[in-house]
C-alpha cells in the first residue's frame, strides 16, 4: 500500500500537468507556422496584463507591437487563442480592405435566440451581415445625415441652457465626460429612437440609466464578456448574458412601442428609427428587394440597439478627450475659437451643414484626438476563406484570430513623432500628395477602422462631435481645475478608451 501522502503528491502532480498541458495546448501553434511570435505564460498567453486588469487590451498589444519593430506580423495567444497581430501598414490595408473577402467577420460570439438584440451589424457575420449592411448604408448617406442636423442642434441648445443655468448658479468644474455622455445619449435617443431624452435635465433619465448598465465596466461583466470572447460556449452553457435582462426588454419595447405608434398615427420624423421603418416597408412592396432578410421587428431593434452602443460612448469619450486638450493646451483652443467665431461670423447662427464642413482645424483637433485616444483599441478580424499571406508560405487556417493594434499604431513615433504630444497639425492638409496625410502611409490612422467593415456612423459621428465642439467652445471657455489630471490613464477594464477618475475641468462663459 501506499501511504495516503505519496497518493496526494501523485494526485496533485496529474491535476497540475492536467492544468498545465490544457492551459497550454495551443502554444505550439505559431512554431508550427514557422511565424515569429510573443513566449506565451501558461493559462493566459501574452494577455495577462490586461486579463489582471493592469492595463487596456490596446496598452497590452502596445508593448507586443513594440517587441518586434522588424516584422510585419507577429504570432500571439490571447489566451489559448492563436491571433495573428497585424504590425505593418500595407498588411493592415491587405487584410482589411483588398483581401476582405478572406477576413469578413470579427469573429463576435453572441446568441441571437437568447438575446435578440445582439444580432446587429458588429456581431452578424457573413452574407447575413453583408445584406443587411447593403440594407443599411443608405441610412448613413450625407443626405439623410444633413436632414438630421436640426435634432442634433436641438441637442446642443439644451447643452447650452444646461451649462448657463449651472454656471449661473455659481457652480464652472464639471466632470466633463458625464456632460459629454449626457449629451451624446440625447443625440442617439432623439436619432436613433426617436425620444426626447433630455438627460442633462432629468439625471434620473431611464434612457441614461440603460445606457450606464449597458457601458458598465464593472470587474465581473469585463470577466463575462472575456468569457463571452474566449469561452464562446462556456458563456452558453452557463446563461451568462452581455448584459442584464432588463436592458433587453426596455430597449425592445421603446422600438416597438415607437413603431406602432407611427404605423398608428402615421407620424414622421427625420430619424433612424423612421430610415429603418422605410427600408422595411420598401422591402415588403419590392418583389426584388434585396434578398433573405426581412427586416422583422426584433432586427429593426438590434440595430437602433447598436448605434446606440457603438455611437453613444465612442463619440462622448472623444469629446470629452479632446475638451481635455483644449483645456491643457490654451494657444489650441485660442485658434479654434478664432476659427468657430470667424465661421460664425460668416455663415451665422446656427451652424450649418456648410459652415460646419468648413472649420478645418476644428476637424484637424477632433482627428488628433482620436489619433492619441483612440476608442476602440483594437479592430478584430476572423479569417472566413483559408489565406496565404502575400511574399510569405504562410497559410492563414479559417478561423484564426487576427488584430490591428490601432493604439500602438497611432503612437508609433516612425507615422507620428512625439506620440504623446497633441499636435492637430499632423492633419494639416497633405501637401506633398503622400498616401495619407502628410505622407503618412494608409492604414496608420484607424479611428474608425477601414475596408467593407469601417464604421458606419463615422460621418454622423464627425458632424454630431464637430458641432458639438463648434457650439460649446464658442460660448465656452474650458480650462483645467484644481482635480484634472494632466497625464490621462484608462480604465483597463473598458472595452472602450475611458479615462479613471473621469475629465474634471472649470468650464466659464466668454465675454460676449
Ligand atoms: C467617435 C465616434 C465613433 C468611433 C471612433 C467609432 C469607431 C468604430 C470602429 C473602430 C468600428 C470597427 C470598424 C472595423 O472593424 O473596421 C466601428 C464599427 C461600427 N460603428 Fe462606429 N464609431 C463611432 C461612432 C459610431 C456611430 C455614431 C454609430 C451609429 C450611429 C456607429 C455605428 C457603428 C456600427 C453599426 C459598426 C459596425 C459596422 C459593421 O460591422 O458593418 N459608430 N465603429
Amino acid at each position: 500500500m501506499f501511504p495516503a501522502v505519496v497518493i496526494i503528491v501523485a494526485c496533485c502532480t496529474t491535476v497540475i500537468l492536467f492544468l498545465y498541458k490544457y492551459t497550454t495546448y495551443t502554444y505550439k501553434y505559431w512554431k508550427s507556422k514557422s511565424v515569429t511570435f510573443a513566449t506565451p505564460v501558461p493559462l493566459f498567453g501574452n494577455i495577462k496584463d490586461h486579463v489582471t486588469l493592469k492595463m487596456t487590451q490596446g496598452e497590452c498589444l502596445k508593448n507586443i507591437y513594440n517587441d518586434f519593430p522588424r516584422e510585419k506580423f507577429v504570432g500571439m495567444y490571447q489566451l489559448q487563442t492563436p491571433t495573428l497581430l497585424l504590425r505593418d501598414p500595407e498588411t493592415i490595408r491587405l487584410f482589411l480592405v483588398k483581401s476582405f473577402a478572406h477576413f469578413t467577420d470579427r469573429g463576435f460570439s453572441y446568441d441571437g435566440h437568447r438575446e435578440p438584440l445582439t444580432k446587429h451589424l458588429v456581431n452578424l457575420e457573413g452574407d447575413t451581415w453583408k445584406i443587411l449592411r447593403q440594407k443599411l448604408t443608405p441610412t448613413f448617406s450625407s443626405g439623410k445625415i444633413k436632414s438630421m442636423l436640426g435634432l442634433l442642434q436641438g441637442c446642443g441648445v439644451q447643452l447650452i441652457e444646461y451649462m448657463d443655468a449651472t454656471i449661473e448658479s455659481g457652480k464652472t468644474e464639471f466632470e466633463i465626460r458625464d456632460l459629454t455622455a449626457k449629451f451624446t445619449t440625447d443625440v442617439i435617443g432623439t436619432c436613433a429612437f426617436g425620444l426626447e431624452c433630455n438627460s442633462l435635465k432629468d439625471s434620473q433619465s431611464e434612457f441614461r440609466r440603460m445606457g450606464c448598465a449597458v457601458l458598465n465596466s464593472s470587474a465581473s461583466l469585463a470577466l463575462a464578456k472575456m468569457v463571452r470572447v474566449f469561452f464562446p460556449k462556456l458563456f452558453k452553457a452557463l446563461k451568462l448574458r452581455t448584459f442584464p435582462a432588463e436592458v433587453q426588454q426596455f430597449f425592445m419595447g421603446i422600438v416597438k412601442q415607437t413603431i406602432d405608434f407611427r404605423n398608428t398615427n402615421r407620424v414622421r420624423r427625420n430619424d433612424f428609427i423612421q430610415l429603418l421603418l422605410e427600408i422595411k416597408n420598401q422591402n415588403h412592396n419590392q418583389e426584388n428587394a434585396i434578398k433573405s432578410i426581412e427586416l422583422t421587428e426584433e432586427l429593426i431593434a438590434a440595430q437602433v440597439f447598436v448605434f446606440f452602443l457603438a455611437g453613444f460612448e465612442t463619440s462622448s469619450t472623444t469629446l470629452s478627450f479632446c475638451l481635455h486638450e483644449m483645456a491643457v493646451n490654451q494657444d489650441i483652443q485660442n485658434r479654434v475659437y478664432d476659427e468657430i467665431n470667424e465661421t460664425a461670423n460668416m455663415y451665422g447662427l446656427p451652424f450649418s451643414y456648410e459652415a460646419i464642413s468648413s472649420m478645418n482645424y476644428l476637424e484637424q483637433c477632433l482627428k488628433e484626438t482620436m489619433r492619441k485616444y483612440p476608442p476602440v483599441q483594437a479592430l478584430a478580424r476572423v479569417c472566413t476563406k483559408q489565406f496565404r499571406v502575400p511574399g510569405t508560405d504562410l497559410d492563414l487556417d479559417v478561423g484564426t484570430a487576427v488584430l490591428i493594434p490601432v493604439y500602438a499604431i497611432h503612437h508609433d513615433p516612425q507615422y507620428y513623432p512625439e506620440p504623446d504630444t497633441f499636435n492637430p497639425d499632423r492633419f494639416a492638409k497633405d501637401g506633398d500628395g503622400g498616401g495619407g496625410d502628410n505622407g503618412r502611409p494608409s492604414g496608420v490612422f484607424l479611428p474608425f477602422g477601414d475596408g467593407p467593415r469601417i464604421c458606419i456612423g463615422m460621418r454622423f459621428a464627425m458632424l454630431e462631435m464637430k458641432l458639438a465642439l463648434a457650439q460649446f467652445l464658442h460660448r465656452y471657455l474650458v480650462t483645467l481645475s484644481d482635480k484634472s489630471c494632466t497625464r490621462i490613464e484608462f480604465e483597463p477594464a473598458s472595452f472602450l478608451s475611458c479615462p479613471k477618475g473621469g475629465i474634471w475641468l472649470n468650464v466659464n462663459k466668454r465675454k460676449a
